[in-house]
């Protein structure tokens, strides 16, 4: 029963301003290989959370933890946290700067030290897995939004992570690009990885994740799994709506 969590928040706090405390004593366990959906209203501290997670902010107070281990941030641990941990940006823009797709990806792997044969295989391979290999050689500039989301994402996989953070993945999606980005997250459960997603869309949490963690003012509000954390009554107050397929029936909306 005790598996060590794969990431861990002990008493996290963090300010961008010293009379602001935006995280306020943090703590959440995610456990390997789950489906983890952060829901939340905005401002609740869930972009800044995920800066965490891959060590681009350090905690005011309190520790995280990979794997049971305390984070380190000397800059050889960062970088190997960043191979194992992977951001997606809610905009790709900020994320892509390459020419071309293949670049854009090939990037990581180079970082990571790779050569250039192993990047491009690493880079074609994550190319492949979120279905975008007809435009490797394809300028970015060009793509929807919903294929710049995909090469944002094989940019990270290239890395081989064993953790994917995805902030508001499927924010300025349309329907089709929301359901392909479904199902490339799907796969990627199946091969294991964990994945942590923040998104105001309730009814696909309600059917997707294994864990829903609720956040609210910088704390964690609720947490469990969607049928415990979504279907609260104190939704409202909570800052999520109710999923759609569970109206309320006590009483009547007015
Ligand atoms: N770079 C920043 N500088 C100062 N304040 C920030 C910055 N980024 C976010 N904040 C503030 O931190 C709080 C949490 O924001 P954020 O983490 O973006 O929440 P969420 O992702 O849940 O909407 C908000 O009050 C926001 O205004
Ligand atoms: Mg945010």
């Amino acid at each position: 029963m005790s598996q060590t969590p794969i990431l861990e928040t002990r008493d996290v706090c963090f300010h961008y301003q010293a009379d602001k405390p935006v995280l306020k004593n943090l703590n959440l366990s995610i456990p390997a290989g789950s489906r983890v959906a952060l829901v939340g209203p905005n401002g609740a501290g869930k972009s800044t959370l995920f800066l965490h997670f891959n060590a681009i902010l350090q905690p005011t107070a309190g520790e995280l933890l990979f794997q049971g281990k305390p984070y380190d941030y000397s800059r050889s641990s960062v970088n190997r946290l960043r191979q194992k941990i992977g951001l997606i940006f809610q905009d790709q823009d900020m994320q892509l700067f390459a020419p071309t797709v293949l670049d854009d990806v090939l990037f990581g792997p180079m970082n990571m030290g790779c050569t250039l044969a192993e990047a491009e295989q690493a880079a074609r391979q994550a190319v492949e897995t979120v279905e975008m290999t007809e435009y490797l050689n394809e300028p970015v500039h060009f793509l929807s939004p919903g294929q710049k989301k995909r090469v944002a994402l094989a940019g990270v996989l290239a890395m081989q992570p064993d953790v994917l953070v995805m902030d508001e993945p499927t924010a300025g999606l349309d329907y089709a690009g929301n359901v392909n980005l479904s199902a490339i997250m799907d796969r990627l459960h199946k091969k294991g990885k964990t994945l942590i997603v923040s998104t105001h869309d309730i009814d696909w949490v309600m059917e997707w994740a294994d864990l829903v963690i609720a956040m609210l003012d910088g704390q964690v509000s609720a947490c469990g799994s969607p049928q415990e954390v979504l279907l609260r009554d104190d939704h409202a107050e909570l800052g999520f709506a109710r999923p759609s397929a569970y109206p309320k029936t006590k009483g009547c909306e007015s």
